[in-house]
């Protein structure tokens, strides 16, 4: 097959990581017959310095008219005092909006090799950890009103209107039903519906889908208690659907419980068969171009698309296969080296070589 794919490096360590992910990809169609045809697109802070702004519309019309799009990272400090409407980090809200993205899947998954760089006690562990954070991605409070406004007395009142729909709602949760259905059959939907009018219907919603899937396992949960959960016993979660702003919060903390931000993949899903991959890790401008990053989330984002986008499983199953291999040689990115014995410390580039030679 040849599928057309629009790349978008990023700033920080994005071009190093997706460097790493594209040689991947490029292995992955040798072994397996397919040409992936690629198109680089700005968007972020390198996007803001070339263009002015950090979704230029080019880039919005060239992601559309591609099969999918796998982007590193974007933003720095470089960018920090800009007006929110042009900060980096605007940039990739305006892309996941525009190609209506609702639909962020994070798996979180221990990998064997990675124990001893879990942050969470062996007994703890030892259930298993292996879930999906299912976050809805273009609502809430990420993309309702936002509003700064100085009163009489010059002191200032800022607000971010957390909006949802029922409709967004119903949509978002049939992703982690149907999800759950391909897994362990259970889903916890996270809500705040203790105080927030957006949580009580939330609530609402997710028990009018789940009533239609009596085959899968359903419970409301507290957010605040989810988080506090997820590193008590992480092992009673399969697939988790909440809105936007704490799937933002939940997915770094199951991802750190995994062993690293540098492990974690994700997929942005709409209504088609065009995603947005990315790693869910940020920039990292602190190791920026010293060839020290963790290319796998980023790997293991470009395997989901595979999955995802292209209907190609086994091609995503001997991304994954490869990386855990490597994982099992010993060797490590510094971000997930641990002191034990046997273990390797490579560089960004090494880690993409010694994956892609598996596959
Ligand atoms: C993420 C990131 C983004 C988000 C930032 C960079 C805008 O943290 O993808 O989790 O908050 O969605
Ligand atoms: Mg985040």
């Amino acid at each position: 097959m040849n599928k057309k794919i629009a790349v978008i490096k990023g700033d920080g360590i994005g071009p190093e990581i997706v460097t790493e992910a594209l040689k991947v990809l490029d292995k992955t169609g040798e072994k397996f017959g397919h040409s992936f045809e690629y198109t680089y697109v700005l968007m972020g802070g390198c996007a803001i310095d070339e263009t002015g702004v950090p979704l230029p519309q080019e880039t919005i019309d060239i992601c559309l008219a591609s099969d999918s799009v796998l982007l590193g990272a974007v933003g720095g400090k470089k960018w920090d005092n800009l007006p929110g409407n042009l900060r980096p980090e605007a940039g990739l809200l305006g892309i996941r909006g525009a190609l209506k993205l609702f639909a962020n899947i994070r798996p979180a998954k221990l990998l064997k090799p990675l124990a001893s760089a879990c942050p969470l006690k062996p007994e703890i562990t030892n259930n298993g950890l292996d879930l999906v954070i299912v976050r809805e991605l273009i609502g809430g409070a990420y993309f309702g009103e936002h509003k700064t406004v100085t009163n009489p007395d010059g002191s200032k009142t800022a607000s971010d209107n957390m909006v949802y729909s029922d409709y967004e709602i119903e949509r978002i949760c049939r992703v982690a039903f149907e999800m759950a259905r391909k897994r362990r059959s259970k889903v916890h939907s996270v809500d705040k519906a203790n105080v927030l009018d957006s949580s009580r219907l939330w609530r609402e919603i997710s028990h009018k889908v789940a009533s239609e899937y009596p085959d899968v396992e359903f419970d409301d949960i507290l957010v605040d208690n989810c988080a506090m959960q997820l590193v008590r016993n992480p092992a009673q979660f399969d697939v988790l659907v909440t809105e936007n702003l704490f799937g933002d919060i939940l997915s770094d903390e199951a991802s750190m419980i995994t062993g690293s931000l540098g492990m974690i993949p994700s997929a942005s899903l709409g209504e088609t068969s065009l995603g947005l991959y990315e790693p869910i890790h940020g920039s990292a401008p602190d190791i920026a171009g010293q060839n020290k990053a963790n290319p796998i989330a980023t790997i293991l984002s470009a395997a989901m698309m595979l999955r995802y986008s292209f209907d190609m499983s086994a091609e995503a199953d001997a991304i994954e296969n490869s990386v855990t291999k490597v994982l099992e040689s010993g060797f490590r990115t510094s971000d997930i080296m641990s002191d034990s014995e046997g273990l390797k410390c490579v560089s960004c580039t090494e880690m993409g070589d010694l994956i892609s030679s598996e596959i």
